[in-house]
């Protein structure tokens, strides 16, 4: 499986912080928007990544993030013009995706909680149809809303309706088969001129393709998209760091654990940001036992 990271988007909800920035790049406390989902497709295994962004914000995404050989990765970069839709992901990504299985998360979506690295995994195991999350929010109206029954069986799939028929919102991580590239050039715009990725999974629920997992209530799932959640996220990072003493979305942290460096790659980066905190953080993680 491969993994696609969707970072462009105009953030306007965000103006005028991301006038001159992308938003992806905004800090989250101690660390740039984008190593919070990154992190999280490192954490499912996958080590090819496609990360998509405005043609404006790309080069600093890259000076950022560079080739990914540093954690043991390798990062592929496309260019997505303008914001036509989170499915357009698929249409950029066509050849990136070829005839594997894919997993997409939105540039500005952070995870964290219990259980969550044992549930990405499995679902990086997906080789046929498609893989969704729910997660109970207080007003899902501003996003993907799933309504399902006990047994957990899909009963209807809804994009950010004014009544939603449940408070289960579909947090931005998905996963697919390659189908998907096909689905997604099938789509039309929607309403408000966007390819939608419900429309994706609508197709997939239609043929019985469609899973959906739900994410309990020890995880912490956040969407940074306003001033309000971005200094929430902020505040829940600091809050949960300080008080274990271990970081969120550290892709160095990760690699090492992941085996996709080993200990001497883990001191070399540490020792670069050695003068900080962050760089002790990973020259501590080298004494552990
Ligand atoms: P949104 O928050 O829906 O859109 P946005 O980031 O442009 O912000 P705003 O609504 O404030 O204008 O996007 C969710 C994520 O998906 C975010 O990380 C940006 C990304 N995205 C794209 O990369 N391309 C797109 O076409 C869209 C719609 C979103």
């Amino acid at each position: 499986m491969k993994g696609i990271l969707l970072a462009g988007g105009k953030g306007t909800r965000l103006y005028p912080l991301t006038l001159g920035v992308s938003k992806q790049l905004l800090p989250i406390y101690n660390k740039p928007m984008i190593y919070y989902p990154l992190t999280m497709l490192m954490l499912a295994g996958l080590r090819e990544i496609l990360i998509i962004g405005t043609p404006q914000d790309l080069p600093q995404i890259k000076r950022l993030l560079g080739s990914g050989e540093q954690w043991g990765v390798q990062f592929e970069y496309a260019e997505q013009t303008h914001p036509k839709g989170l499915a357009e992901a698929f249409l950029i990504a066509k050849d990136f995706i070829a005839d594997e299985p894919v997993c997409l998360i939105l540039g500005d979506n952070i995870f964290f909680g219990t259980g969550l690295w044992k549930q990405l995994q499995n679902a990086a195991q997906l080789k046929s149809g498609a893989l969704i999350f729910a997660y109970p929010v207080q007003d899902a109206s501003a996003y993907g809303v799933v309504e399902f029954n006990d047994a957990g069986k899909i009963l209807s799939l809804e994009e950010k309706p004014t009544q939603p028929r449940s408070r289960y919102a579909i947090p931005g991580l998905y996963f697919y088969d390659s189908q998907v590239y096909q689905i997604a050039k099938s789509l039309k715009p929607s309403a408000r001129g966007e390819l939608e990725i419900t429309d994706v999974n609508k197709i997939y629920f239609e043929k019985s393709q469609l899973q959906l997992e739900l994410l309990g209530r020890g995880v912490a799932w956040l969407d940074a998209g306003t001033h309000e959640n971005l200094l929430h996220a902020s505040n829940f990072v600091q809050t949960v760091e300080e008080r274990q003493g271990l970081m969120i979305g550290c892709p160095e942290e990760v690699a090492f654990r992941m085996n996709f460096i080993n200990r001497q790659q883990l001191r070399t980066l540490g020792e670069t940001h050695q003068q900080n905190g962050y760089g002790q953080y990973l020259l501590r993680l080298l004494e552990e036992p």
